[in-house]
């Protein structure tokens, strides 16, 4: 056993998060959470665990941005064919979750994931910097390279036959989660967390307490 890991221990006691302060609308309520962290002007506030599962029912998890939420869901870019894509493409649902340690917040969202449609995703694709548009177009995202040289001879190879000008190609692009479920984390004392978690029931949001 590690001694160092079991010795850290962290009281949470910044804030609470009672029935009666949540906003019972979810969307807005997470749209407050998001705001407090941007305000807070942690790094990468809009960095979140995405899981995914895979055609055997194993899970995969990594972090992405949020570039844009809304009612319609909560969007993100990325490689159509990387692994994440593919597990999409199969089994269209996924988790994400939000921690703002600073905050001692936590947001979970699950739900259907769908692709957005091809205009959106070109609109967020040529207003990115140039480099990351080509470093989106060439690299094959999640597939084995021999070497670093590899990649940076295929960007290489690129910048001289495209130059500066190429659109969006139609393995990249954004999908969107379309929430079923939610839950707002306020971390408290002795480990004692607010837990709000919010589910929808013919079309209406509803929210109960969770135990921590
Ligand atoms: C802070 C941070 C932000 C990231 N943002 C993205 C992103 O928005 N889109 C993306 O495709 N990968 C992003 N990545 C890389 C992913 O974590 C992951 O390595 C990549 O998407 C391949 O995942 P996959 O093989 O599961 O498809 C980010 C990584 C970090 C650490």
């Amino acid at each position: 056993m590690n001694d160092d890991i079991q010795k850290k221990r962290h009281e949470y006691s910044l804030k609470e998060l009672n029935e009666h302060d949540v906003n019972p609308d979810p969307f807005v309520q997470f749209d407050t959470w998001f705001k407090i962290a941007l305000d807070a002007d942690l790094p990468d506030a809009n960095a979140m665990t995405l899981a995914t599962v895979n055609s055997d029912g194993k899970p995969t998890a990594r972090i992405l941005l949020l570039k844009d939420y809304s009612k319609d869901g909560y969007c993100f870019f990325t490689n159509y064919r990387s692994k994440k894509g593919e597990d999409i493409e199969l089994n269209p649902f996924g988790a994400m979750v939000f921690f703002w340690p600073q905050l001692e917040k936590q947001i979970r969202i699950e739900g259907r994931i769908e692709k957005l449609n091809p205009e959106h995703s070109s609109v967020y694709f040529m207003a990115r910097p140039v480099g990351s548009r080509r470093a989106a177009a060439v690299s094959p995202q999640s597939t084995i390279l021999t070497s670093r040289a590899e990649l940076e001879n295929a960007i290489e190879k690129f910048k001289n036959e495209y130059g500066d000008e190429f659109n969006r190609p139609d393995y990249w692009g954004g999908y969107k989660l379309i929430p079923n479920k939610f839950e707002f984390w306020q971390g408290r004392e002795s480990r004692l967390n607010d837990r709000i978690e919010f589910v929808i029931e013919k079309e209406n949001w509803r929210f109960h307490r969770l135990a921590p």
